[in-house]
């Protein structure tokens, strides 16, 4: 449709019919029997049963015949034969599970990611769907908060370049496209500031860290062309984010250019009565439709409230145009008017979901995903060896997250299938029981290597599942003691959903290959890496604490008058007096089963004026026996500035893949946009003076040149 039709086609809806569009519901009651909905529900919402029936969205439900019969009948009702939109939380793929989305951070490949998003918005498309709420763009400091592991990290670079490419794979250029779903920027803004880590908890951020830190990946998101945004639970300066119209009509909309659609959180505008911060739900529906959130997910108070709001002359029906006007023309872009099914298809779905391909690519964003936190030489594993599989994980399913909503464990391929799957293998042995330790003890004792499997359940991560220890669950650490007592070559594989405490592990195991929650092909991208037929390459996107009191502990953090400093004397410094300053495995670090030597900085020249760009280079050569792949990190500091700016802050890397002996040089070109930052007065610019560079391995590199900035004010 044109902008005019679509005009038109506005000015002929009924007032009610406007408010319709902007409710939405679980889809689940519309499927009972396939007859129709249920009307329960729409009591329990306050709403009636005619505006549950009507409800311009629906969200959570799959499968290409069972939208297409959803989509048939809400047309024939809709007055206008109005399209419906069908969304869905497809985070980290649809059946296709690919690692979660902190493990994608690890592979330090955002173009990896946009590969996993489209093939995930592929099958989504298959299936009926149309909007993804994906991706999870806020920023985490606190490995408490059960969501960190929706998110790509601490860095508010990396995760700028993760939004976008996730963007642009659920998207592409033009949504209509075949295999293509609208994707959803989310949750704006600041919720992975929750106090204490604790899910929906009140968020206290600066204007300063706000902007300076925590919008860069939702906007980086949005410029990638994100047609919806969705609010977060938590409050910001008092005000729920949901009904905080400077938030989002002058920050978001405004400032931030965002035109789209913007979608409350699930429940979220009845929550502001909660919070304290509305009335009634008559007040939340006013403060909604002032902030300009276009659709309320799953609450009724716009369906309850608006109509009566407008006939008395509270809200003027313009907002409610705007609102229906932006609903609109996604349900255009998506191409619905002319196509509501969209791409719809059961047969395209049995030939398209899980197929090889797709599997393929899990499988490598798993084996890149992958963290080696320590090796003492035990891996890669010679098989040859007696090795004993012990733990949960050897035989579990459960590989995919909590966010994996669509996602089956019985797709997943356990570590066990994948060791069977190898030739050979009549020296290893398997013991999946944690609670059987004699048995466990018994096999460690006549193996010469361990493969212990252990780590959180997935339940212990996601929304909600904040936890207050970072502990490795209780049973499989007595499995590690008792595992690690008869025998010393153990090698731990590490399943989690957010960085955990890990010194006793780091002292007991002789490795440690972190694997997050690695996905459909978990099993085979596991071994692939412990048998060395591929190098681990994964780099931390978050820091480890040494010890849940560190947290938030975060590498691209100020100093403070008064910092620690390696060596010295104690004394009024700002440290612990009994753990240290320092995670325990800093962002950016991650080993390979190869060694790298990066040479000295060199800078191309000491001084850099307005308009000019700097290089800095290093030679990596690979001076081990095997192929690997090094990421190279460039970290720059202002060391002086008007506002203080951050010990270091990651502004580039590059992935080198070196064969043993080759030495390749990794140049990052510097300019003056990569040294602004937000000052006081509310622009954003750079200052002269000193700036430090350092290139190397990990957040902690020491390699390190120093340049002078001198720019114009
Ligand atoms: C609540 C979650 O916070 C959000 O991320 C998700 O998209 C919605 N529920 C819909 O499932």
């Amino acid at each position: 449709m044109t902008e005019k039709e679509l005009q038109t086609l506005l000015e002929d809806m009924t007032l009610q019919e406007k408010i319709d569009q902007m409710f939405q519901v679980v889809g689940m009651f519309y499927i009972k029997d396939n007859t129709g909905i249920e009307s329960g529900p729409a009591q329990e919402l306050g709403v009636t049963p005619e505006d549950f029936d009507m409800a311009g969205s629906i969200l959570g439900i799959t499968g290409a015949q069972r939208l297409m019969d959803v989509q048939k009948r809400y047309m024939k009702k809709q007055p206008h034969h109005i399209p419906m939109l069908f969304m869905a939380d497809i985070i980290h793929g649809f059946r296709t599970i690919f690692p979660m989305p902190l493990a994608q951070g690890a592979m330090f490949e955002p173009e990896l990611s946009e590969k996993c998003a489209s093939v995930a918005a592929k099958e989504a498309a298959v299936s009926g769907l149309h909007v993804t709420f994906a991706p999870m763009c806020d920023l985490v400091r606190d490995a408490r908060w059960g969501r960190v592991m929706e998110s790509t990290g601490e860095d508010p670079y990396l995760n700028s370049r993760y939004a976008a490419a996730m963007v642009r794979g659920f998207q592409g250029d033009d949504m209509k496209a075949p295999g293509k779903v609208c994707s959803c920027v989310k949750h704006f803004a600041g919720y992975g500031a929750a106090e204490a880590g604790r899910d929906y908890n009140t968020v206290e951020l600066s204007e300063h860290t706000l902007r300076e830190y925590y919008l860069k990946a939702y906007q980086e998101g949005i410029s990638a062309g994100a047609g919806m945004v969705m609010t977060s639970f938590n409050t910001l300066n008092g005000i729920p984010a949901s009904v905080n119209r400077r938030l989002m009509r002058d920050i978001l909309r405004g400032e931030m250019g965002f035109d789209g659609v913007l979608i409350s959180d699930y429940g979220a505008l009845r929550e502001s009565v909660v919070h304290g911060c509305s009335a009634d739900d008559r007040e939340a529906a006013e403060k909604g439709i002032r902030a300009g959130v276009d659709i309320d997910m799953m609450t009724g108070v716009y369906s309850a409230n608006l109509k009566s709001l407008v006939e008395e002359g509270k809200v003027d029906e313009k907002l409610i145009d705007e609102s229906v006007m932006r609903i609109l023309t996604l349900k255009n872009r998506l191409g619905l008017f002319e196509n509501p099914y969209k791409d719809a298809d059961p047969e395209q779905e049995k030939e398209v979901i899980l197929c090889g391909e797709h599997r393929q690519l899990a499988r490598e964003a798993a084996q890149k995903s992958f963290v080696l936190l320590e090796n003492d030489g035990i891996l890669p594993l010679d098989l040859k060896k007696k090795t004993a599989f012990i733990g949960p994980y050897v035989e579990s399913r459960e590989l995919i997250s909590s966010w994996a909503v669509t996602g089956k464990t019985e797709d997943c391929v356990t570590i066990r299938e994948a060791v069977e799957e190898l030739p050979d293998m009549e020296n290893v042995v398997f013991c999946a029981d944690a609670t059987d330790l004699d048995k466990a003890r018994e096999a460690a004792r006549e193996a010469d290597t361990v493969v212990l499997a252990i780590g959180e359940s997935y339940r212990q991560s996601g929304e909600a599942a904040s936890r207050g220890m970072l502990d490795v669950p209780a049973e499989q650490m007595e499995l590690l003691r008792a595992v690690s007592a008869v025998n010393g070559n153990v090698v731990v594989v590490l399943f989690n959903g957010r960085p955990l405490d890990l010194r006793e592990v780091k002292e007991r195991a002789k490795a440690v290959l972190e694997v997050w929650f690695p996905g459909t092909e978990g099993g085979h991208a596991i071994l692939d890496v412990l048998t060395g037929k591929v190098s681990p390459s994964g780099k931390l996107p978050m820091s480890f604490p040494y010890c849940v009191g560190q947290v938030p502990v975060y590498y691209n953090h100020f100093s403070t008058g008064r910092p620690q400093q390696k060596g010295a004397d104690a004394g009024y410094v700002s440290r612990y007096l009994d753990i240290p300053n320092e995670p325990l495995y800093p962002f950016g670090y991650g080993l390979t089963y190869t060694a790298f030597d990066i040479s000295p900085v060199a800078l191309d020249k000491k001084e850099m004026k307005t308009g000019e760009k700097l290089t800095a280079r290093v030679s990596v050569k690979n001076t081990g026996k095997t192929a690997g792949t090094e990421t190279v990190q460039m970290y720059i500091q202002d060391v002086s500035a008007s506002v203080a700016r951050p010990v270091r802050e990651l502004r580039g890397y590059q992935k080198v893949v070196l064969e043993p002996g080759e030495e390749k040089e990794a140049a990052f070109e510097i300019d003056e946009a990569m040294l602004a930052f937000l000052r006081d007065d509310g622009t954003v610019g750079s200052e002269s003076g000193r700036f430090r560079v350092w290139i190397g391995s990990s957040s902690e590199t020491e390699n390190e040149a120093e340049f002078t900035g001198i720019f114009e004010d």
